[in-house]
């Protein structure tokens, strides 16, 4: 053990999600999803790109799963679609179920420890129908609980551990306030409404969860807490910080904790909405206990009170993005390690449950050169921040694992398949793989088990 050393059962792992990487949108009787329908809406992704076929991974998952052994990582994060599983949102389709039994037995069989995500925002297309359909719905919730139902009751006997969301944030703002993702929407007000049926599908899902899973299962959810600054001192910048944790953070962390919505929470949101789609004890729902959580990071956030010609923050109307100093990906996106390590101690306090980091890496547009990838950005990315985890361990965070977004490039939501994420380069045109530079360095730093 050195510095640089990671403990023994340190989880090494890559992540995906079932819209971007499996393709195969209408076989064996899989329902339309969200995405399905604004991937094919005019303007909503770049080069018009849909999840049609992506990595197609649908047939080729157990190649793909080999491509895990040559890593040598103990876990792989996937997410199953829900309309493949319940073509509209309610009845089983057991040619959906039988592909997550393969895929999960064919993890088991190469000795790979499944982490499933229920949820990683393709919603069947017929649980969002008309104005209020989606998160605005109050019935989703329910359908998520008894979809969750079915997956621990058929698989729970096999999955070790269960994330019920992925990113709500995302769903809920993305989706209803900015309309950057699925569903498109744009109104402010719908993101709270979104964001509460969420915590509600995600704490009836835990529910359910609970009473057909084995005891020793780990239930979480995986979150893209913002790890948020004022880009000054004066007061008016730190206030809309304060405002930017509160709807992007606490929104989530405060009900899941138990806690329930803040009184601070609902005085910054005056004027944006007034939860009165908060029953009677939905707040006791949302807080099912949870055995560890997920933590996404690829950058913090920098926000300002005065519109400087920033964007504004989705969902907010008092707080804008601040540029953040120092390089940035082809994403646009600010590469600060130390606000991983920042984002995990604050985790660590105000959470205190194990986390895991399940998602963190670099997009950017490579190429096969001579049959190589040479991506030197993706392996300083990923070793300053797998530092950053070790820093925050070294401080007293209890991290467990790492998650490297993604094996394979994919689709990339509204930015589709020009930025790439991947260990392992996909030729879009003949479904080749080819192992980057970054997947052989992430091999070693697996067998050495340190950086
Ligand atoms: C996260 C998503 C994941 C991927 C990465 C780059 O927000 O969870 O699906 O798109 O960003």
């Amino acid at each position: 053990m050195n510095e640089h050393s990671f403990p023994e059962d340190f989880v090494w792992g890559v992540a995906a999600s079932a819209y971007q990487i499996e393709g195969a949108v209408a076989e064996d009787g899989r329902g339309a999803s969200i995405w399905d329908t604004f991937s094919h809406t005019p303007g909503a992704v770049d080069n018009g790109d849909t999840g049609d076929v992506a990595c197609d991974h649908y047939h080729r998952w157990s190649e793909d799963l080999d491509l895990l052994v040559e890593l040598g990582v103990a876990s792989y994060r996937f997410s199953v679609a829900w309309p493949r599983v319940m073509p509209d949102g309610r009845t089983v389709n057991q040619q959906g179920l039988d592909f997550y039994r393969r895929l999960v037995d064919g993890l088991l069989a190469r000795g790979i420890r499944p982490l499933m995500t229920l949820y990683h925002w393709d919603l069947p297309q017929s649980l969002d129908v008309g104005d209020a359909g989606g998160w605005l719905s109050r019935d989703v919730p329910a359908r998520f609980a008894d979809f969750a139902g079915v997956l621990g009751k058929e698989l729970g006997d096999r999955v070790p551990a269960v994330t019920t969301l992925n990113e709500p944030w995302c769903s809920a703002y993305l989706g209803y306030a900015s309309g950057e993702h699925a569903p498109g929407r744009t109104d402010n007000a719908l993101a709270y409404r979104a964001a509460h049926h969420l915590n509600l599908a995600h704490g009836r899902a835990v529910a359910a969860l609970r009473d057909v899973l084995p005891a020793n299962a780990d239930v979480s959810v995986a979150l893209n807490l913002h790890q948020v600054e004022a880009a000054s001192e004066r007061p008016e910048d730190v206030a809309a910080a304060e405002h930017v944790d509160l709807i992007a953070n606490r929104v989530f962390l405060d009900p899941m904790l138990g806690a329930g919505y803040s009184e601070a929470l609902r005085r910054t949101t005056e004027g944006l909405t007034d939860w009165a789609f908060v029953q009677d004890g939905d707040e006791a729902e949302i807080a099912g206990a949870l055995d560890s959580i997920g933590i996404n990071f690829y950058n913090p956030a920098r926000v300002r009170a005065a519109n400087e010609g920033g964007r504004p923050f989705p969902g907010s109307d008092r707080a804008f993005f601040a540029d953040v100093a120092g390089p940035r990906t082809v994403m646009g996106w600010p590469i600060v390690p130390a606000g991983l390590t920042d984002l995990l101690l604050r985790v660590q306090r105000d959470v205190g449950l194990p986390m895991h980091v399940t998602e963190n890496g670099l997009g950017a547009r490579d190429v096969v050169e001579a049959g190589a990838v040479h991506d030197p950005e993706r392996i300083a990315y990923l070793r300053d921040h797998l530092a950053a985890v070790l820093e925050a361990r070294r401080r007293g965070a209890d991290v467990r694992g790492y998650y490297v977004w993604t094996l394979l490039d994919n689709f990339e939501w509204a930015w589709g398949y020009d930025k790439r994420f991947g260990l392992v380069h996909v030729d879009f045109a003949d479904q080749r793989r080819t192992f980057k530079d970054s997947a052989r360095w992430y091999a070693e730093v697996i067998s050495r088990n340190a950086l």
